[in-house]
């Protein structure tokens, strides 16, 4: 069973036609306070409805309307009487599921245009707007009871509406940030043309979670893994909030943290769950197994099932309970359940080390599974959870194996943990981390040091030295799919260079990583 943190009512449901914009819509609207769900186009009536939304958005996509087989527009969209905006592709849909006319065109627009909207209407505001556009076939007529309420040089309907029916499309995309007007396009669709008062606050999420997992669990245990992550942490700390006592958490050392990890993981939730937490010290096994080992591959897989043997004893030791928390995230459920886009080729195996022992059997607990990142972290405040821990950047599963190049020993761990912790606490100190809501767009998303496999000549004193290489890696990102190095200050990179060579016995010489990703990957290995 999965727990649906749904307000059932005052919200939007969107239909996905395979646009690469499809969760940008959906996050648009939820950061408007506004509950919404992405759908694959040809969900079903009752789970469309089962959100009971006040209005529909059609998502763009790669098709064209009259090829055959092409995606279409469900009859109980329309028959619903409801609200419908239909961006790109959705609005062709719309205009051929009426009375309209869509044309081919062999000259896709592509990139950004400007619009001109003559009338005041109740969608878009009048003026001329810098808009992103990405289509081949047009509108050529748009169905009756529609007035064209914007064109641009190459789309003589780049906005048509019937405002009798709250009827609207829109060739051009106003998810994305290249159209400045987008969000009040959107806004103005969801709260005035459906009439919704925004009401999605984090105190809201967190009564409606609260709710669903005591209805779930009624009075049985529940295990939760914590991995000292955003996710696992906020789901545990709402799970706690739920059902109090009923909760274990595990949490395993696996010897792969960075510095003072494990103590500041302890503290918060020790804080919370006092002796129902439990930190399973598995530092001997994990080094065990990982001795000589220098695949990467292979480097998750002995990690991960690992994991899973120290889990499975703890969850014994625990009664094993039969509700296991996960800290599933909404954009991991649309991913798997997207229509067909390209599948890419699988660079990294990323197994999550927190992940579920696949032959345990668990109903499984997962109170975040309609949520985005920013809303996670949003009732991790509200729940009181430290800044540092909600803000936390990503650190993979697997840990520092896989930027501990080469062998991994204690005494090289502890050395690329004390290298990390200094470039950390200066990037902190320059005020460059995006550790809050607040941080600018620019902040860096992702950054840590990396233990190169080979040893290099250096001179301290008058000694001739030959000692390890540490690679500093700092990236801006937005979703993590590509990134781009950080252009950080000398003055902060020559400082941590030269702490590192002094501060961290063994690490004679720093250097900075400057490749984006793509061609290279965030992480080393
Ligand atoms: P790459 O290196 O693929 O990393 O550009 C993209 C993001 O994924 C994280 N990453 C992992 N996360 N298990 C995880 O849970 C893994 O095996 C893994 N490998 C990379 C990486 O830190 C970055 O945020």
């Amino acid at each position: 069973m999965q727990i649906k943190t749904s307000p059932n009512k005052n919200s939007i449901a969107v239909l996905d036609y395979g646009s690469q914009y499809s969760q940008l819509i959906t996050r648009v609207i939820r950061e408007m306070q506004v509950y919404c769900e992405l759908f694959p186009w040809d969900a079903s009536k009752d789970k469309i409805f089962g959100i009971n939304p006040k209005g529909f958005i059609l998502s763009g996509g790669p098709n064209s309307v009259y090829e055959p087989n092409a995606p279409f527009l469900p009859e109980f969209i329309l028959e619903s009487g409801l609200p419908v905006l239909g961006i790109c592709y959705g609005m062709q849909l719309l205009a051929i599921s009426l009375d309209g006319q869509v044309v081919g065109s062999k000259d896709r627009e592509y990139g950004l245009a400007h619009i001109n909207v003559d009338q005041e209407n109740p969608l878009i505001p009048k003026g001329e707007h810098q808009v992103w556009m990405s289509h081949g076939d047009r509108i050529k007529t748009p169905p009756s009871g529609f007035q064209i309420m914007a064109a641009s040089s190459n789309s003589p309907v780049a906005c048509m509406g019937d405002i009798e029916k709250k009827r609207y499309g829109v060739q051009f995309h106003p998810e994305v940030k290249h159209t400045p007007i987008g969000r009040e396009v959107i806004k103005r669709f969801v709260i005035e043309v459906c009439n919704i008062s925004p009401d999605w606050t984090a105190e809201k999420i967190i009564n409606s979670a609260v709710e669903k997992i005591r209805d779930q669990v009624g009075n049985q245990p529940v295990l939760s893994a914590i991995s000292g992550g955003v996710d696992s942490s906020v789901a545990t700390a709402l799970v706690q909030k739920a059902v109090g006592d009923q909760l274990t958490a595990v949490f395993v050392d696996n010897g792969l943290l960075r510095k003072n990890e494990r103590e500041q993981v302890e503290t918060v939730f020790r804080e919370r769950l006092g002796k129902n937490l439990i930190v399973s010290d598995a530092v001997e096994p994990f080094m065990s197994a990982l001795r000589d080992v220098q695949d990467p591959e292979k480097k998750r897989k002995i990690i991960g099932e690992t994991f899973i043997r120290i889990f499975e004893k703890e969850a014994h030791n625990a009664g094993k309970p039969k509700f296991l928390v996960q800290g599933t995230i909404y954009p991991d459920v649309i991913e798997s359940s997207a229509p067909d886009r390209s599948k890419g080729h699988r660079i990294k195996s990323h197994h999550n080390v927190g992940g579920l022992p696949e032959d345990l059997s668990f109903n499984l607990v997962e109170p975040l599974r309609y949520l985005f990142k920013d809303e996670v972290r949003s009732i991790g405040e509200a729940l009181g959870l430290p800044a540092a821990l909600v803000w936390r950047q990503p650190f993979p599963g697997p840990g520092l194996a896989v930027r501990c190049l080469g062998q991994i020993t204690k005494e090289r761990l502890d050395c690329l943990r004390d290298a990390d912790a200094i470039f950390i606490e200066e990037l902190n100190n320059a005020g460059l981390m995006a550790y809050s809501s607040d941080s600018s767009r620019d902040s860096i998303s992702q950054a840590f040091a990396v233990l190169l496999p080979v040893q290099s000549v250096g001179v301290m004193g008058d000694q001739r030295t030959y000692h390890e290489v540490i690679a500093l890696r700092a990236v801006t990102t937005s979703d993590f799919m590509t990134a781009d190095w950080a252009k950080l200050p000398d003055p902060l990179l020559s400082k941590v260079a030269n702490r590192i060579v002094n501060e961290v016995f063994g690490v004679n010489r720093v250097v900075y990583d400057i490749t984006s990703k793509p061609p290279a990957t965030i992480e080393w290995e």
